[in-house]
């Protein structure tokens, strides 16, 4: 049996540092799944759909490949053939990957994707719906959170040291909308599962918040 961590928590909790370190140490394979929702959210902005036209969404998802490959441990996503891992990480996708990722012929597809890959490989994989849907079954659940204040404070060092002048308050609103939305849709909401072991991150160093999921995952 593989071995499966899921890894859920709102957009800025740091679940893709602190997945990325433990996977490192561990020798998991990391997987990202927000990165597969960005990918598909790409595809729609790129075609001109709107984030709610659901009609025009659900009859374009058999059109979109989305698939994940690894170089020197690093996920690659591939959308229809196109190596776009450098294209998604922008807001415009995030906010489109959130308005698309509540209807269901996007969530069935990319699910499918993220079991069949857990099956066979131990992974850690970070998401909203890890430990509630797509690996129920995980070996280790962590709900890993932070408050929007520290959340928001994190992104704009962040922008900052990209040389961007964010404004703060934005980034707080922006994060408050997106966990609304994450954790009030309708299919697979953002929620802790009941078996998850819940981490707040505001007050803890990354180290101390790596260490703390390797314990969870040793005692296993
Ligand atoms: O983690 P992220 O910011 O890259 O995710 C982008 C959006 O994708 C997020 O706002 C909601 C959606 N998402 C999801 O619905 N389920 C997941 N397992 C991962 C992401």
């Amino acid at each position: 049996m593989a071995m499966n961590v899921a890894i859920d928590g709102p957009a800025g909790a740091g679940k893709s540092t602190i997945a990325k370190a433990i996977a490192k140490k561990m020798g998991y394979v990391y997987v990202d799944t927000g990165a597969m929702y960005r990918a598909m959210a790409l595809y729609f902005l790129r075609s001109g759909i709107e984030s709610n036209d659901e009609a025009k969404i659900a009859a374009s998802v058999d059109d979109i490949v989305v698939s994940i490959k690894y170089e020197d441990g690093a996920q690659h996503v591939i959308l229809n053939g196109e190596d776009v891992t450098g294209l998604i990480r922008t807001e415009e996708v995030g906010n489109m990957a959130s308005a698309t990722s509540v209807f269901a012929p996007v969530r069935t597809k990319l699910v499918a994707l993220q079991q069949e890959l857990a099956k066979t490989t131990d992974v850690i994989m970070d998401g909203r719906d890890i430990g509630t849907v797509v690996l129920p079954n995980a070996n280790v659940k962590v709900f890993l959170t932070a408050s929007v204040e520290c959340r928001a404070k994190r992104r704009y060092d962040e922008l900052v040291a990209k040389g961007e002048s964010p404004d703060f308050d934005k980034i707080a609103k922006d994060i408050e909308e997106r966990d609304y939305r994450d954790s009030h849709r309708e299919i697979s909401p953002l929620k802790q599962a009941e078996d998850a072991i819940l981490v707040d991150s505001s007050n803890m160093t990354i180290d101390e918040v790596v260490d703390t999921i390797i314990n969870l995952c040793e005692g296993k």
